[in-house]
């Protein structure tokens, strides 16, 4: 069985990007085990150069998860045109795990990216942010979906257009472009 993993990176929980990944988990197929992490859940200390952490840091317990994972689908909104904080504590943190057995075991994993914004239009410098860690990193980007927020908290996009995304996403004909 397929296991996707989605880390929403969300400064909250049950919001817009909740919303978004409800869609895209409602057009999985039936086999697929689909766990979310929403990281406002977990402890994440910034990144140091030492590498070191406190107790309560579950950094570590989100990696090995997704080691375990066939596809890391990231979800977050746009916050000042860029990743929200959380997210980018995600990131930084991996900089820690170069040269460490378990970054060798991330390399070439599937990561897919959900996103939804307030404004009509994004920059795709936001995409672009994503899509160049990925590479640097050596994790696969596959594309991404976005859809506007709506003032109560929900998404503009329909469940029609997630399905067309998943189905397109499953047969590899997804563009890193969405
Ligand atoms: C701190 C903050 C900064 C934001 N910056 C932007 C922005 O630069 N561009 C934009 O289109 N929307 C921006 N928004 C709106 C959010 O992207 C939008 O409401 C999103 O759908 C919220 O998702 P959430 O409910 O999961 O937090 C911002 C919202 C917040 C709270």
């Amino acid at each position: 069985m397929e296991k996707v993993l989605v880390i929403n990176g969300s400064h909250r929980a049950t919001g817009s990007t909740s919303d978004l990944v409800d869609l895209f988990k409602n057009a999985l197929d039936d086999k697929i085990k689909c766990n979310v992490m929403n990281l406002v859940d977990y402890q994440l200390d910034y990144f140091n150069y030492e590498g070191e952490y406190g107790e309560e840091d579950k950094f570590l317990d989100i990696i090995d998860e997704v080691i375990e994972s066939d596809m890391v689908v990231l979800a977050a909104p746009i916050y000042w045109y860029t990743m929200p904080a959380r997210m980018k504590t995600f990131f930084d943190r991996i900089t820690n795990l170069f040269s460490t057995e378990r970054y060798n075991k991330l390399k070439g994993k599937k990561i897919v990216l959900l996103f939804t914004h307030g404004s009509p239009c994004y920059n795709e410098s936001y995409v672009e942010s994503y899509k160049a860690t990925c590479d640097y990193i050596g994790l696969s980007f596959m594309g991404y979906f976005q859809s506007q927020g709506t003032r109560d908290g929900g998404v503009k996009c329909s469940q029609e257009e997630l399905n067309n995304f998943v189905k397109k996403l499953n047969s590899g004909i997804l563009s890193e472009d969405g």
